[in-house]
């Protein structure tokens, strides 16, 4: 398996982004956009807010998973964060690393845009992704609704 991640405009394979993002909430619809047409803004949305922050995974060339970080985001305290809004792995190609791969990177374009500080909402249910934060050093911070935020801290660099 050849495994690549690399920075692309996701408009040029919107449609397999679609349906990644679709089979990966599979069951977890409840922390997720559903309609096609929602989920097509949401991933133009991503790209809008910070172009070099779309990274997608491929093995043998065909996309597998894609993460969504945000170096321009102010958090409602007013703080400038490393924002990760999403994070995807199609089930087919779940379990062998790639959502710890794309964290990394992701994780190293905040840094190299100067963040020292990085946050995600999860899914209060969702303990599979939680499990992979808490593994990079996130700890919790609070919770809203059926949302956990997290954060990390450079100096927390496992
Ligand atoms: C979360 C997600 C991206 C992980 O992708 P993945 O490629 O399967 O992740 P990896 O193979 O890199 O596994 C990373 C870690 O996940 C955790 N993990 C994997 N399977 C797990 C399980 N069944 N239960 C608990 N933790 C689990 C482990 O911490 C694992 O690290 P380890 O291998 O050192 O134990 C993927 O499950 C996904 O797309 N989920 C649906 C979308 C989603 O919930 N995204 C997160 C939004 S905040």
């Amino acid at each position: 398996m050849e495994l690549y991640i690399k920075n692309v405009d996701p408009q040029t394979i919107q449609r397999e982004l679609i349906e990644i993002y679709k089979r990966a909430y599979k069951g977890w619809e409840e922390y997720a956009y559903r309609m096609d047409r929602s989920i097509r803004d949401y991933i133009k949305w991503l790209r809008k807010r910070a172009p070099e922050g779309f990274l997608v995974a491929f093995v043998d060339g065909k996309p597998v998973g894609f993460i969504a970080v945000d170096y321009n985001w102010i958090d409602y305290s007013g703080e400038p964060i490393g924002e990760i809004h999403e994070l995807v792995v199609d089930p087919e190609f779940q379990n062998r690393g790639i959502g710890k791969r794309l964290l990394l990177a992701g994780l190293d374009v905040l840094q190299r845009k100067g963040h020292k500080k990085f946050k995600l909402w999860v899914g209060k249910t969702n303990t599979k992704a939680q499990s992979l934060y808490k593994g990079f050093g996130f700890r919790e911070e609070e919770l809203r609704n059926n949302w956990i935020r997290m954060v990390k801290e450079v100096n927390n660099l496992k």
